[in-house]
């Protein structure tokens, strides 16, 4: 029979990056709907009050703290402070990331390549590196990493964002193996489109009713037919934060409404 406690989070201390808003937002309060206190973190403080207020109305500690998740040296302040407050971290969710501009493969200029892969990978990877050595240290933890659909499946003019993210859901396996032996598990999960500022950015360019027309277009390319919602990315969140998923690591669960497997002539 399953225990349906091995989903709490009680007594768990998480990091949320890009907590602020979006899918970062919505997993925040999840976990600390499952029971753990919470770290939020973005670049801007205010923003991050906001979310620190409603987890607080849920009964659960929230910390707000500023880092450029892109900066190494602002990864390990970050740290220092949260050890500094909590004393420990058992679950790290890896979700900041940017897709800044759309732009062809023959234009795109370095300083794009650099803001993409320092948040969505360099940052990624050393945010893990530096909690994974806590980790170790407490005898294990969970660490979520946020790939992409198009982390699998390229979408063109985000070439440099697909490339970050099937680089997420390499480095969610090459860790994972690495950090098996210290009972540190690694996962990811593979949104496809939701609706976010990230998402909406698309269309920011175009007037109100053909940015519309242009959202609803890519919601009948979605095999469930329309773009999902943060909070359906959250059960995965806690089930891979949680002890029901103890015997789960280096995997990537796929949350896209059917986009990957649908036929070519219904995928755009
Ligand atoms: N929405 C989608 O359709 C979709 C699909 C697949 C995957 N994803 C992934 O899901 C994750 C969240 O995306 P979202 O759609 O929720 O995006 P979003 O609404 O743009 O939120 C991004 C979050 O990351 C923070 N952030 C941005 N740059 C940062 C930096 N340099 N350092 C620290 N924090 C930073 C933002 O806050 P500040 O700007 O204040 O720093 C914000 O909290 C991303 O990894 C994205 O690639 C999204």
């Amino acid at each position: 029979m399953i225990d349906l406690s091995r989903f709490s989070l009680e007594g768990k201390v998480a990091v949320v990056t890009g907590g602020s808003r979006g899918i970062g937002r919505a997993i925040a309060l999840g976990l600390a709907e499952a029971g753990a206190d919470i770290v939020v973190t973005s670049r801007k403080l205010p923003d991050l009050e906001g979310v620190a207020a409603e987890i607080r109305k849920l009964g659960r500690k929230a910390t707000p703290i500023a880092a450029h998740i892109g900066k190494v040296g602002s990864i390990k302040t970050l740290v220092d402070s949260v050890i500094k407050e909590f004393g420990r971290i058992d679950i790290l969710v890896n979700n900041a990331g940017c897709s800044p501009a759309m732009g062809m493969i023959l234009e795109n200029d370095e300083r794009l390549w650099d803001t993409i892969m320092n948040l969505n990978l360099k940052g990624l990877y050393f945010i893990s590196q530096i909690v994974a050595r806590i980790m170790k240290e407490q005898g294990g933890g969970s660490i979520v990493n946020m790939a992409s659909m198009d982390g699998y499946k390229p979408e063109p003019y985000v070439g440099i964002y697909s490339i970050s993210k099937a680089a997420v859901i390499m480095a969610t396996k090459s860790m994972a193996l690495e950090l098996a032996p210290f009972n540190i598990r690694v996962n990811a999960i593979a949104p496809g489109p939701v609706t976010t500022k990230m998402l909406d950015s698309h269309w920011f360019h175009l007037p109100e009713e053909q940015a519309k027309a242009e959202k609803a277009e890519m919601a009948k390319h979605v095999p469930l037919g329309r773009i999902g919602e943060p909070d359906e990315m959250v059960g995965a969140i806690i089930y891979l934060a949680s002890d029901a998923s103890s015997y789960t690591t280096g995997e990537t669960i796929l949350i896209d409404g059917g986009c990957t497997i649908a036929a070519p002539e219904f995928a755009k």
